[in-house]
């Protein structure tokens, strides 16, 4: 192998070994638009801006959508509190889980999986994209689950209206072909996908 091929192959290698998980930044629990202001603004948008969003953005969104505001309780309510929730998030780096309780992204897979989080074109070039997923021991019934999954997407509207960015909920997506990406075990299902990212101008 020549040494430019060689070079090139030891940086593949570093790059994938340095993939790590990811402590974000303490989320900011002030600020933003007033809640009625927010509520004006929340819509669907599905043209999404490439630039990536920073770590205390994702730290924001996250706790937003799901993260801790009480002793072991959440920002989302959830039927008889099972909390049965997981969030992935997709970023160009790779696929991450969100833990709520250290702020932290863990590395499933160093991949771009955005494309396959959805069945719209955007889906694979917006910077994020959270994909739900609820544990089926925690929660048997399915309707329940989609009720709980609604608050943490809606929680994700009003952060993203509140802070100018662009959001999406989707469930047009090919969710055993996503399982399948994801490493999904048995025992754990997708509701929907929620595409974040900065409006396109
Ligand atoms: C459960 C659910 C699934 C949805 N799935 C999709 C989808 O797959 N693709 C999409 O572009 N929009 C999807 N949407 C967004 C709706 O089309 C959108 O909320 C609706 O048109 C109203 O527009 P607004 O959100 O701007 O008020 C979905 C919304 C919900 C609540």
């Amino acid at each position: 192998m020549k040494k430019a091929a060689l070079f090139a192959a030891a940086l593949m290698v570093s790059a994938t070994a340095f993939a790590q998980n990811i402590q974000l930044p303490a989320p900011q629990k002030s600020g933003g638009k007033p809640l009625m202001e927010a509520l004006s603004q929340r819509k669907s948008a599905r043209e999404f801006d490439a630039k990536e969003l920073s770590d205390q953005t994702l730290s924001n969104l996250l706790w937003a959508a799901y993260g801790f505001n009480r002793d072991g309780m959440r920002t989302a309510p959830s039927a008889n509190n099972k909390q049965e929730f997981d969030v992935y998030v997709t970023l160009k780096k790779g696929l991450y889980l969100y833990n709520a309780k250290d702020n932290a992204l863990e590395l499933v897979k160093s991949e771009d999986l955005r494309s396959k989080a959805g069945k719209q074109g955007f889906v694979g070039t917006a910077p994020l994209n959270l994909v739900y997923v609820y544990n089926t021991a925690k929660m048997a019934d399915e309707k329940m689950a989609y009720a709980d999954c609604g608050f943490i997407a809606q929680n994700v509207y009003l952060y993203c209206a509140s802070e100018g960015l662009a959001a999406v909920v989707r469930g047009f997506v090919d969710k055993e072909e996503l399982a399948k990406a994801i490493g999904l075990k048995p025992g754990y299902a997708i509701t929907l996908s929620q595409t974040v990212g900065y409006p396109k101008n």
